[in-house]
């Protein structure tokens, strides 16, 4: 893969499109945590001593090609211009001709960001006019952003097809320690997958089947295992239809003899921000969000987790935000934490939500790698060849 770190590649004065990943978490319009943000800093303060004109395209959550004003980058701007100890101009206008006069007239070694680039609509569906149009901001391309590249998106895929395209410092190390997890993997091998992005993930487990013995679903996705399995979950975060899928991934699990658990038992409350009461799965009623895992199901992990040598995880297991459902995410940290000091198992997660709650229970002990990839993380290990590095081989 072409790097930043070519020899013959020439910086100063170049106007550098670099592509980072800035879904960091948010509450109220602050961010709440920076580890994606701290990862990004080398690759830039490395084109910065370069004296590149730096312009950096990002998103933050779903917009779907439409502005919304909660998913401006504009705060991540200020943050990463405090983290980076260096002005970070903030570009909020749209994208048209000029906006190549206006990254003209910055001075080399200078850094502006662009408005999120999912208020587009082409950017999802990698428009090829969009494509050509974001990379005429610049002479040169980096992707920093491995958690984004399995997006076949106009920022990871299309923008390459114009411009000469080169990975980052960041996307250099998650891909070298995944490809060091891949090749060294000791069975058995146990996935613990959390999580809301439900979408995404259903349909990689039905491919992660083949790879382990044992796949751990929790948090929303458990609660789409369990209502897609015919059981009551009440109001709890889970949208869409996916009962043939699920169908799919019991009955695959049985022929590469994977076996699957989900939650046997739950904490609920009537309200996110109130309190729980830990019942069976299937004692949920209408009115009760499914919040954390139970007991009885925190003894299953910690089971599993004691004969397996490989772990990996993404994804937290509950509403971790509220300390009365963050146990079930906090002792699968402990339990991982545990095995790997007694039996040196391997173990990494991933992901911009688990990143999160690693940061804020102080457990980065806990694991041998930690990548800020999600999706990407999980994507990878499936053997797929992702988009973005596709486009950068
Ligand atoms: C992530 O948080 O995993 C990346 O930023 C990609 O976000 P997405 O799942 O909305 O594409
Ligand atoms: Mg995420």
């Amino acid at each position: 893969m072409k790097s930043l770190l070519d020899k013959n590649l020439e910086f100063k004065g170049k106007k550098v499109i670099v592509r980072v990943d800035l879904n960091v978490p948010m509450k109220d319009g602050s961010i709440t945590e920076t580890s994606r943000i701290e990862k990004i800093l080398p690759t830039l303060k490395l084109l910065v001593e370069k004296e590149a004109k730096i312009i950096i395209l990002s998103h933050i959550g779903r917009p779907k090609g439409k502005i919304v004003t909660g998913m401006s980058l504009e705060p991540i701007s200020k943050k990463l211009s405090q983290l980076l100890g260096k002005e970070v101009l903030f570009n909020k206008k749209k994208i048209n001709e000029n906006t190549v006069t206006e990254i003209n007239k910055i001075s080399n070694g200078s850094i502006i960001m662009l408005e999120n680039i999912r208020f587009y609509e082409g950017e999802e569906k990698n428009d090829k006019i969009f494509s050509k149009k974001i990379s005429s901001l610049g002479d040169i391309y980096i992707n920093d952003a491995f958690s984004c590249s399995h997006r076949m998106h106009s920022s990871i895929e299309g923008i390459t097809k114009h411009i000469s395209s080169y990975c980052g410092l960041q996307f250099i190390e998650e891909i070298n320690a995944l490809k060091k997890i891949t090749s060294e993997i000791r069975k058995p091998v146990t996935c613990i997958i959390g999580g809301s992005k439900i979408s995404t993930k259903i349909k990689i487990i039905s491919n992660l089947i083949k790879i382990f013995n044992n796949i751990i679903i929790v948090g929303g996705m458990g609660n789409a295992m369990l209502k897609n399995t015919g059981v009551n979950i009440g109001k709890s975060v889970c949208d869409g239809n996916y009962k043939d899928l699920v169908k799919e991934i019991l009955e695959k699990s049985k022929t590469y003899n994977c076996q699957i658990y989900y939650p046997l038992d739950v904490v609920v409350s009537k309200d996110p921000n109130g309190n729980g009461k830990i019942k069976e799965s299937y004692e949920v009623d209408n009115d009760e969000m499914i919040l954390d895992i139970g007991p009885k199901t925190i003894a299953s992990i910690k089971s599993i987790v004691d004969k397996s040598n490989t772990v990996l995880w993404n994804g937290p297991a509950g509403y971790f935000e509220n300390p009365n459902f963050a146990n079930g995410t906090k002792e699968i940290l402990e339990i991982v934490a545990n095995k790997r000091s007694k039996d040196k198992i391997y173990s990494v997660a991933g992901g911009g939500e688990t990143v999160a709650v690693i940061n804020k229970f102080n457990k980065f002990n806990s694991f041998n790698f930690v990548s800020t990839a999600g999706g990407a993380f999980l994507e990878y290990l499936e053997g797929k060849e992702l988009p973005g590095i596709k486009a950068l081989n």
